[in-house]
C-alpha cells in the first residue's frame, strides 16, 4: 500500500499581527517569516513525520525549489512534483495574531496548473489499495478522483479551502472526509448547526454523501469520528496557542497513518489530536509538525 499526496505547495509569508487587518486600514506587522506551506504539502510531511512513506505530486515555479528541499529533508518522495517555466510558486499570506490565530490569503499559482496529461502519469505509477490524499487548492480535482478510482485507489478529500466547486466534485467516490465545523456546515448546506450536535452532523455527512468515514475537527473542542458501525468523540489535547496554521493539516496526517497502520478509529483520532496539539504550540505551518517520537513522548 502506498499513499500519493496530489496536492498544493505554497510559501507561506506570516506576519505577526496585533489583530487582523480590518477594511480600510494600514496596520504595521511586528515580524515576517517565510515558511513551507500548502496543504498538500502540510498533509504529506504530516505523513512522513507520522512514518508512513509517501510522494508528493503537484507543481511548482521556479521560485519554490527550497520547497523540495525541505519535503527531501522530511522523507517525502516529490518525485511527481512538476517545476514549471515561468509560472509563480503559489503563496499564501497569513496574519498571525496575538492569539496565535490566523487569517490566510491564498493565490494558486503552480498548484492552478494541473493537467489531465500530468493527472493520469502521475496515478499510473499507484494502483489498486493504494491511498490518494487530496485537498481543494490545486485545479482538475474531479479529473483526479476518477482516474484514481478507476484504478482501484482510495480517495481523501480534506474539502478546504471550501468553494462552491466542491459540489461539483464526484463526493459519492470518496472514501474519508476530514472537515472542520465550517467545512462540515457549508457541505450541510445549513441545514444543521453542526456546534450543537457534532457526532449528528458527521453521521449526517455520511449519509448525505455516502462518505465511507468521516473526521471532524473541532478546534478547542476536539475532534469526531464517524463511519458506518461508530461515532466516537475526541477531547483536544491541551497547548498554549502560538500558531494554529497547519494544524488541521497536521491532524489529518497524523490520523490517516495510524488508521492506515491499523490502529483503532479512537486510537488514531488521539494521535491526530496530540500532533495537533503540538502544531499550534510553535510557528509556521510544516516547519511545527512534530515527529512521530515527539507525539508518542507527548502522550506518554
Ligand atoms: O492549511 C494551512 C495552509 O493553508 C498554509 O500552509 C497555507 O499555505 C494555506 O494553504
Amino acid at each position: 500500500m502506498r499513499v500519493l499526496c496530489f496536492g498544493s505547495l505554497n510559501i507561506d509569508y506570516t506576519y505577526s499581527v496585533p489583530h487582523f487587518v480590518a477594511r480600510g486600514e494600514t496596520l504595521s506587522a511586528s515580524a515576517r517569516h517565510i515558511f513551507c506551506g500548502g496543504k498538500g504539502l502540510n498533509q504529506s510531511v504530516a505523513l512522513a513525520r507520522a512514518g508512513l512513506p509517501v510522494s508528493l505530486a503537484g507543481s511548482i515555479g521556479e521560485d519554490g525549489c527550497f520547497l523540495l528541499q525541505a519535503l527531501a529533508g522530511s522523507g517525502v518522495d516529490t518525485s511527481h512534483v512538476r517545476v514549471l517555466p515561468d509560472v509563480p510558486t503559489g503563496h499564501a499570506i497569513i496574519q498571525n495574531d496575538a492569539g496565535g490565530d490566523n487569517c490566510i490569503l491564498v493565490f494558486g499559482g503552480a498548484n492552478h496548473h494541473t493537467d489531465l496529461a500530468q493527472a493520469r502519469e502521475v496515478l499510473a505509477c499507484f494502483g489498486e489499495g493504494d491511498v490518494l490524499c487530496l485537498q481543494n487548492e490545486i485545479n482538475a480535482l474531479g479529473d483526479i478522483i476518477r482516474l484514481a478510482k478507476a484504478r482501484g485507489m482510495r480517495v481523501v478529500l480534506t474539502p478546504a479551502p471550501m468553494s462552491q466547486e466542491i459540489f461539483s466534485l464526484p463526493l459519492e467516490l470518496i472514501d474519508q472526509l476530514f472537515c472542520n465545523e465550517v467545512e462540515a456546515g457549508v457541505l450541510l448546506r445549513g441545514e444543521m448547526d453542526v456546534l450543537a450536535d457534532p457526532p449528528a452532523a458527521a453521521q449526517a455527512l455520511r449519509a448525505r454523501y455516502g462518505f465511507g468515514a468521516v473526521a471532524l475537527t473541532l478546534g478547542a473542542g476536539g475532534s469526531v469520528y464517524a463511519d458506518g458501525e461508530q461515532t466516537l468523540r475526541q477531547a483536544a489535547c491541551p497547548a498554549e496557542v502560538v500558531d494554529t496554521t497547519g494544524a488541521g493539516d497536521t491532524f489529518a496526517g497524523f490520523f490517516l497513518a495510524a488508521k492506515l497502520e491499523g490502529k483503532t478509529p479512537q486510537e488514531a483520532l488521539l494521535l491526530g489530536s496530540a500532533a495537533a496539539s503540538i502544531a499550534i504550540s510553535r510557528p509556521g505551518a510544516s516547519p511545527s509538525i512534530p515527529t512521530r517520537a515527539e507525539v508518542e513522548a507527548a502522550l506518554r
